[in-house]
């Protein structure tokens, strides 16, 4: 299958790969398995204390579609406060990337991320 040019792009030149210590309780770990392949993404997003993403990184063990869902999540979300971050739709990744049906769950597989990391913070929040 052909992949489309956003996706190569983001898979040949992946966006903020890497980790931060998720210790760090201004860090929010997001860790995502997708049944049907077996393919892994963690997200990571560095928050402010007024609750604004500064920076995000990932690490997705899969296929180039969800490297590349992921990629373009990090640049997606810099800048946004987390309710407007858990707004992204997988629909809009797919739309952006011209994922083909048989990859929208990978897609879907970056926009759970996302809300496992606010998830991962809110409960960290509550310590
Ligand atoms: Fe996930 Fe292809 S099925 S890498
Ligand atoms: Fe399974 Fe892409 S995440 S094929």
């Amino acid at each position: 299958m052909a992949y489309s040019d956003k996706v190569i792009d983001h898979y040949e030149n992946p966006r903020n790969v890497g980790s931060f210590d998720k210790n760090d309780p201004n860090v929010a770990t997001g860790m995502v398995g997708a049944p049907a392949c077996g393919d892994v993404m963690k997200l990571q997003l560095k928050i402010t204390d007024e609750g604004v993403i500064e920076d995000a990184k990932f690490k997705t063990y899969g296929c180039g579609s969800a490297i590349a869902s992921s990629s373009l999540v990090t640049e997606w979300v810099k800048g946004k406060t987390l309710d407007e971050a858990a707004e992204i739709k997988n629909t809009a990744i797919a739309e952006e990337l011209a994922l083909p049906p048989v990859k929208i769950h990978c897609s879907i597989l970056a926009e759970d991320a996302i809300k496992a990391a606010i998830t991962d913070y809110k409960s960290k929040q509550e310590k």
